[in-house]
């Protein structure tokens, strides 16, 4: 089983996502632990403020260290863990094989950026891996860790209803998936390919394999170059 434990200063933001459709599922049938902390439960003021002016007087706050050095040190106190992500547009891009990686750990720590992001000794040193989901800037890195949590949470066994789906997703070998249709065969006049209804096995999975191949080189050479 793994164990994701989240870090933010907004866990009801995650509410939502974790409450839900597979995500909840899994949490329910024993496939994941998901445990999401409130770091304002480990400031260190009487205020409990997590957040800071930014030293060289630039506008934002920052995120401060004690109270994510408490939080950190206490959970790792407590079991170790494989990585220590942190959620910012400045990371790696995350992609499927990085799902499929983190997929096969044990023990999970994702910090949620939030106002400016976190002091950076946090990431000098306590962060083991820093994940952007996408080149654009998100308000805080929550959705950022929902979407980890989803993409990673999917591929563990008994997670999905369906086991072999997470196999043949877009991406699991640089491909598009390909179409996909169901009754009824004629809408409007708009048909499902013939070929799909005729029973031919290899035949269908030509047909998707030339699909996929043809959906990837239009709409995403890149993974292809
Ligand atoms: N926090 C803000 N923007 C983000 C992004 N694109 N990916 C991950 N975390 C973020």
């Amino acid at each position: 089983m793994i164990r994701i434990d989240i870090l933010t200063v907004v866990p009801e933001l995650l509410d939502s996502p974790f409450g839900y459709s597979m995500i909840r599922r899994a949490k329910d049938s024993g496939v994941a632990e998901l445990v999401v902390h409130n770091i304002r439960d480990y400031a260190t003021d009487r205020h409990r403020r997590v957040d800071d002016y930014a030293f060289g007087g630039d506008a934002g706050m920052v995120m401060m260290i004690e109270p994510v050095f408490r939080i950190v040190g206490e959970l790792k106190s407590r079991r170790d863990y494989d990585e220590v992500i942190y959620t910012s547009p400045d990371g790696e891009r995350f992609r499927q094989k990085e799902a499929n990686r983190l997929s096969t750990l044990g023990n999970l720590m994702i910090l949620c950026g939030h106002y400016k992001g976190v002091d950076h000794r946090i990431r000098e040193h306590l962060i083991t891996k820093e994940i952007s989901i996408g080149d654009y800037v998100l308000t805080g890195g929550e959705l950022a860790a929902a979407v980890i949590c989803d993409a990673v949470i999917r591929l563990l066994p008994g997670a999905m209803n369906d086991e072999s789906s997470a196999l043949t997703d877009s991406f699991q070998d640089d491909l598009l998936a390909p179409p996909v249709y169901t009754r009824p065969a004629e809408f409007n006049g708009w048909k499902v390919p013939e070929i799909l209804l005729q029973g031919n096995a290899a035949a269908i999975e030509q047909w998707k394999f030339d699909r996929s191949v043809e959906r990837t080189q239009r709409l995403r050479p890149d993974l292809t170059a």
